[in-house]
């Protein structure tokens, strides 16, 4: 039953009924027209009350019908809120809860509406790209007044309906409910006392006009450009709500019709719909199924307070978790509270923290030198230095104190998760949690499933992450897992570019124009540029046959490890993160490049990205046909959260979905041809030749 139908007394009450936010899906939406239908042809029914079953009223869409021809068949949202409005009979909608997109337009149909206190009401749209599709942009405006209106239109934030309520002139409430427990019983008193009141009052009907007119909205188009960069659908938000200012009100609707179909075509509302559903699809692993039973976790230990496990230890401080921290030395421990205290302590200072919220989350933390004191812990995470022999010792001292079914993590970032997992009796039970840095900041967790990992722990792992407010995306075991895997090629690309003629500049510029927060060399001049010279040092030796550029090695060699040491591709002022471009760097690069007899050509800013991107994309495709990545969609969100991939292009994956594989693969055999790149570089993977022979995509 998507919604339940009673009469009470002379009032039908329509109760939706479509866990867990009462989408309004296909079925929802027959129930209510069905519903509406019933209670005008009972003549004992006076009026009409609308309603949701649990916490929400109507959390809008629903996802289940993205896409889906199922979303515009009939009764489709409009045609739904029609019958409200065309009811001979009053309806009054009883807001109970969530009350989102197609449920507050839904809402603004009803003649009357009674809210409880505490409702979150948005128009979320614009967050995926989109305006409100079903009037919200024609009958918000009039029932809240303009400028609220398009704040809630424009942010896709949700308001509290009490907050709302207070908003001088408002008719978006015709009234508030003492509590939501009384909800209900109001509701069907208002209905009845407004039974037999005519004409029925239509928001479409209420006036709509600014003071300011057009220098508001011009105002407001400012503000919003500034904002938004990269994506259409807030200025289309402003045009919308303007609309609704200046036409009648079914050429409003018009409007917006033709703006929201415009905007669904768009590649950036096609990215962040992809980016909603992928970010759902990743905490789903495909042979762990939801109901899989969960280790509980109350307490957590950090092995290593250095960079990262401080980071770490902050997410578990922040979500209310007790944290021990062990250290081999009393030094190493005070340094790594002192970090934790003065991060904090800066959050107090611009107020985004208080001070007993400060207090409480140090209060959670505690220190030792001894693994003895670990053993009640439910999971420990280390952070020690990156060589198998350190982490050896650890895990055998884990191994040896931790009490029976608690999870070992490791945060490494290149080590091999099954052997960590074999210095131990217990290799079901270790997992990888790799953190990005600053750990308490990046929302990016990859999970790092070893051959042996228990279900359970997996599980737990992933509903962990969720509390911690990261994005986890599991990877099985490889060098890099995949969002390192995938960057190495970039960077090698990235070597080649300069060795045939670019500057750092020059490819900064031209990823950064693309989208990227920042181009490779800032990139590397941020994370050390010694961390990926120490890579190469071991592919060297491993794979003596493979094409490297040296001049980021020529770099490091000069001792140029980046921000931390002042300088690296660029120059940086103490405590500044402003790159300065180095002459001497550039000599160095143009000194190599002619030491290899290479005469440099001029490379657009085009090919930059294409030979950056395409070769993320290629070594993605390896990933998912090795099974390393479970779909398409993860490795995006990797991309997207952890390395600031631009939004607006939804993830490298999405990225290469939208340029059309076949062009992409086009791309690398045109690449393949210069002699200076490597041709077994862009040899396509053989997932993406596949899907281009069969006409496909990611
Ligand atoms: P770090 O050098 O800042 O900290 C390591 C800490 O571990 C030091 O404080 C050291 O005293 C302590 N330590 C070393 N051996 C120990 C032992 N046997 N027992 C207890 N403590 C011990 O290193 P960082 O950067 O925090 O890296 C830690 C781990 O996280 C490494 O595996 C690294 O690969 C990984 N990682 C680092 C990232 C980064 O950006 N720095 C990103 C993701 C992972």
């Amino acid at each position: 039953m998507t919604a339940l139908y009673q009469v009470h007394d002379d009032v039908a009450l329509i109760t939706l009924n479509n866990p867990p936010v009462n989408g309004l899906g296909l079925a929802t939406r027959q129930a209510i027209t069905d519903g509406l239908a019933k209670a005008n042809a009972d003549a004992a029914v006076k009026a009409i009350v609308i309603t949701g079953a649990g916490k929400a009223f109507s959390g809008g869409a629903d996802i289940k019908e993205f896409g889906s021809p199922k979303a515009l068949q009939e009764p489709n949202l409009l045609s739904v809120i029609l019958a409200v409005e065309n009811s001979a009979k009053p309806v009054v909608a009883a807001i109970n809860g969530v009350c989102m997109g197609g449920g507050l337009e839904l809402s603004l149909g009803c003649h009357y509406r009674i809210a409880a206190p505490g409702c979150n009401v948005a128009l979320p749209e614009v967050k995926l790209g989109l305006i409100p599709g079903a009037g919200g942009t024609q009958r918000l405006p009039r029932a809240l007044g303009v400028e609220p209106a398009l704040n809630l239109i424009v942010s896709g934030e949700p308001v509290k309906s009490e907050l709302l309520a207070m908003l001088p002139g408002q008719k978006l409430f015709d009234k508030m409910a003492a509590s939501v427990e009384s909800l209900q019983q109001e509701a069907l008193a208002l209905a009845r006392s407004v039974a037999d009141v005519r004409p029925l009052p239509l928001v479409r009907n209420l006036p709509c006009k600014h003071p300011q007119g057009d220098a508001y909205f011009q105002f407001a188009r400012n503000m919003v450009k500034g904002m938004a960069k990269n994506f259409p659908a807030p200025a289309k938000c402003v045009d919308a709500v303007q609309a609704a200012t200046q036409k009648k009100f079914d050429d409003g609707m018009a409007f917006e019709r033709e703006t929201f179909i415009n905007l669904m075509w768009t590649s950036e509302s096609r990215a962040l719909r992809h980016l909603f559903m992928a970010e759902r699809a990743a905490s789903k692993i495909p042979d762990v199924p939801e109901d899989t039973p969960q280790r509980a976790i109350k307490s957590i230990a950090v092995i290593g307070a250095g960079t990262m496990g401080g980071g770490i230890a902050m997410n578990f401080l922040n979500a209310g978790i007790a944290v021990k921290m062990l250290e081999m030395k009393q030094e190493a421990l005070e340094r790594g509270v002192a970090t934790i205290r003065k991060n904090y302590e800066s959050q107090v200072k611009k107020g985004k923290l208080k001070q007993d919220k400060y207090e409480q989350r140090m209060s959670l933390l505690t220190t030792t030198l001894s693994y003895d004191d670990l053993k009640d812990a439910d999971m420990v995470i280390e952070a020690v230095f990156e060589e198998m022999g350190v982490k050896e010792a650890v895990f055998k001292e884990l191994d040896r104190v931790m009490k029976p079914g608690a999870i070992l993590a490791s945060n490494t970032s290149t080590l091999d998760v099954n052997k960590i997992a074999a210095f131990t009796k217990r290799p079901q039970d270790v997992i990888g949690t790799h953190f990005f840095s600053p750990a308490n900041i990046m929302k990016l967790l990859e999970v790092v499933r070893g051959e042996k990992t228990a279900k359970d722990v997996l599980a737990t792992v992933m509903a962990l992450a969720k509390k911690i407010k990261k994005t986890a995306v599991v990877s099985g075991v490889c060098d890099g897992f995949i969002g390192n895997r995938m960057i190495e090629q970039y960077g090698r690309q990235g070597g080649f570019l300069l060795d045939e003629g670019c500057t750092p500049q020059q490819v900064d510029r031209a990823v950064e124009k693309f989208g990227f927060a920042m181009g490779p060399f800032r990139m590397g001049d941020l994370a050390g540029n010694d961390i990926g010279w120490a890579i190469r040092k071991r592919r060297y030796q491993e794979k003596p046959d493979m094409k490297y550029s040296k001049t980021a090695d020529l770099l490091c060699e000069k001792g140029r490890y980046g921000q931390k040491t002042g300088a690296g591709w660029y120059d940086y002022q103490a405590g500044k993160r402003e790159p300065i471009p180095n002459q001497e760097v550039i000599q160095m690069i143009e000194a190599h490049r002619a030491s290899l007899g290479i005469k440099p050509r001029k490379i657009s800013d085009e090919e930059i990205v294409q030979r950056l991107v395409f070769s993320l994309v290629n070594e993605g495709a390896r990933l998912l046909e090795e099974g390393i990545a479970a779909r398409a969609g993860d490795i995006d969100m990797v991309y997207l959260t952890g390395y600031g991939f631009p939004i607006h292009r939804g993830g490298p994956m999405n990225y290469a979905n939208e340029v059309g594989l076949f062009n992409v693969v086009q791309a690398m055999n045109r690449f393949a041809q210069n002699p200076l790149d490597d041709a077994q570089f862009w040899q396509p993977a053989p997932l993406l030749a596949k899907l281009v022979a069969e006409g496909r995509t990611f």
